[in-house]
């Protein structure tokens, strides 16, 4: 998906509360070489190789969408504490409403996932971001791990502001003709529709162990899809694979769907159903 100013926009236009930049580092990114992003059965799976401008160029972009008041979360990666802390400090400057700290990336050397998957950092990263921005935080976890509930206290111990959750799964797709790993880089993450299941018994399990806000991301296409997510335990959510297949028309009709469901079961308030699974 190509996340410029112009499509965010578009997004926002049609009817998303906010939208997250795609990632960015400290310096421009070329990404691994093609292919890069397939088409399965059931998901997406992409190895993109975390390819970006660099901070330093990203600063119009968020310009532009300031330009028309659109919320903006800045989505940082790093391999240390003080340079997520540079670029959060700069998403701040450049206007971003909230930071997401990318740490859950499934194969990106020296980033992601061998960051997001050592409770010691996550803290660390996470509090020294707190320290150096006003604007909230957001840590955006991995489901490639078997202490999810771990990092995510690490993230709250922080002093993080949400838990992001779940970033996509380690997947691979084998082309039997050619018999090679189809992606470039071989491994790739896996989203969309299948995951759903995966990022709600990762939410469940967060709300059991942390008392902060959880945003609800992986396979959310239908109003269900997100209800089910607030059931769980999270407070928002984000869309992101059904973009790809729905086109931004999936925002109203999801929050449509959201609508009916509680008229149709007389919610009056989204907050009586956050949660509603664990009693
Ligand atoms: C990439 C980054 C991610 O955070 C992810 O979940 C999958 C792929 C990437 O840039 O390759």
């Amino acid at each position: 998906m190509d996340e410029d100013a112009g499509s965010m926009t578009r997004i926002f236009k049609a009817g998303a509360g906010a939208v997250v930049t795609k990632s960015i580092g400290l310096k421009p990114r070329e990404g691994y070489p093609n292919p890069t992003i397939i088409e399965l059965e059931c998901g997406i799976l992409n190895a993109m190789g975390l390819p970006n401008p660099g901070i330093d160029n990203f600063k119009d972009e968020i310009a532009e969408l300031k330009k028309s008041k659109i919320p903006v979360i800045g989505s940082i990666f790093g391999s240390k504490s003080d340079e997520f802390s540079k670029l959060a400090k700069n998403m701040e400057e450049y206007g971003a409403d909230a930071i997401e700290l990318n740490m859950s990336c499934p194969h990106a050397k020296g980033y992601g996932l061998e960051i997001g998957s050592d409770p010691k950092l996550v803290k660390e990263i996470t509090s020294t971001v707190k320290k150096t921005v006003k604007i909230p935080v957001f840590v955006k976890i991995s489901p490639n791990l078997i202490n999810i509930s771990e990092i995510a206290k690490a993230a709250e111990k922080g002093k993080a502001d949400s838990i992001v959750a779940i970033n996509t799964i380690k997947a691979m797709k084998i082309d039997l003709e050619l018999k090679t790993p189809v992606l470039a880089n071989k491994v790739g993450g896996y989203s969309g529709d299948a995951i759903k299941p995966i990022g709600v018994r990762c939410v469940y399990e967060i709300a059991d162990n942390v008392n902060i806000p959880i945003i609800g991301v992986g396979g959310i296409h239908t109003g269900k899809d997100a209800i089910e997510y607030f059931m769980a335990g999270a407070t928002a959510v984000q869309i992101g694979s059904a973009l790809y297949y729905r086109g931004a028309k999936v925002f109203k009709k999801i929050c449509n769907e959201i609508e009916n469901w509680m008229k149709y079961h007389n919610v009056k308030n989204i907050s009586e159903i956050i949660g509603a699974a664990h009693k």
